[in-house]
């Protein structure tokens, strides 16, 4: 390669001043700074001639658009979530796919437990009564939610933030914890957690605040549905800071306006940003959107964290989060 001709890349969603920056000082970089991602056809043509893409959640990666995309060596995703991206198909095509670990797992595990209380408190449904006018008098019952501290915290899905979310519960607010995860965690991890190891089954039954921090695959699309919902107490809280399609969302609404659950906090959809509208008419519902690692700090953590994996991975460095890294042993 030319010494003085930059590797051509996109920047197919907006990023921080400093990291666009260091990203152009060593690539020729087509930024798309727009607020809405581009479609698959536009992010297809801005893919021509690149060598690697700053991708964030928004942007799906496919075998198709790989193949309209050959010289494309680097896809460099801003989220610890990959299930937009064809991983296999990346590796088949020894494309190196990275993502952002570690550095969003507190921040993400503050808000898990944020709208764990929210819902479970009923914190939205009271300020919604308030500011149209609806506080009228204190009464013995007025919005009494559900207790937290004390009780059971169920973790599905018990990777970093699932342990982070079970530290939170067990110290800050002496919960028992019981999870269920793909592989049981080590003995003293589990010990240190205060955690209990269940099946599916048991975890639905168990938890009073059920959380969800799952991996989503074809495998966990809508693991929870009509049937796991029944399993749950009736007073039982469902958090999801996951992924939406492990949720299926008509069963979730139905159980929630029969009170066969009492509350869920979502803050991921299976079509987001577009809602299901079943959900939108509930009020025992606490929706935000898709916000869980959205602080300053964090943000700019995992953009650094993704222009830095990109950086490596075009100049023969080692990239520091990789997610098929026998691509750079191929
Ligand atoms: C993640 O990092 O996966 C968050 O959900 C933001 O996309």
């Amino acid at each position: 390669m030319n010494a003085a001709v930059k590797p051509a890349v996109l920047v197919a969603r907006r990023a921080p001043t400093e990291v666009l920056e260091a990203l152009r000082a060593a690539f020729e970089v087509d930024y798309h700074d727009g607020e809405v991602p581009l479609s698959p056809e536009a992010l297809r043509e801005r893919l021509q001639g690149k060598v690697g893409v700053y991708i964030t959640g928004t942007e799906r990666i496919t075998a198709e658009l790989l193949d309209a995309a050959p010289s494309l060596r680097a896809v460099c995703t801003m989220s610890v979530g990959y299930n937009h991206i064809d991983l296999a198909a990346c590796t088949a095509r020894r494309v190196l796919v990275t993502n952002t670990p570690d550095v969003l797992t507190e921040s993400t595990a503050d808000f898990g437990f944020a709208l764990l209380m929210a819902t479970a408190r009923r914190m939205s449904e009271g300020e919604r009564l308030l500011r149209d006018g609806g506080w009228k008098s204190w009464s013995w019952d007025f919005l009494a939610g559900a207790e937290v501290h004390g009780t059971t915290l169920g973790i599905l899905g018990m990777g970093r933030i699932g342990q982070a979310i079970a530290r939170r519960g067990r110290f800050g607010f002496g919960m028992q914890v019981v999870y269920h995860n793909r592989s049981r965690l080590p003995a003293d991890t589990e010990a240190e957690l205060g955690a209990r190891y269940v099946g599916k089954d048991e975890l639905l039954r168990a938890a009073d605040h059920l959380v969800l921090v799952l991996p989503y695959s074809p495998e966990s699309h809508h693991c929870i549905g009509a049937a796991e919902l029944a399993l749950m107490k009736p007073t039982a809280t469902l958090v999801n800071v996951a992924r939406g399609g492990i949720v299926d969302e008509d069963a979730l609404a139905a159980a929630l306006r029969e009170r066969r659950i009492a509350a869920a906090g979502l803050d991921v959809f299976e079509g987001e940003p577009r809602v299901n509208p079943a959900l939108l008419t509930l009020p025992n519902v606490v929706l935000t959107p898709h916000i869980a690692s959205a602080t300053l700090p964090t943000r700019h953590a995992m953009a650094a964290l993704a222009a830095d994996n990109l950086i490596a991975a075009l100049t023969g460095a080692a990239p520091p989060t990789p997610l098929n890294p026998e691509v750079l042993s191929a």
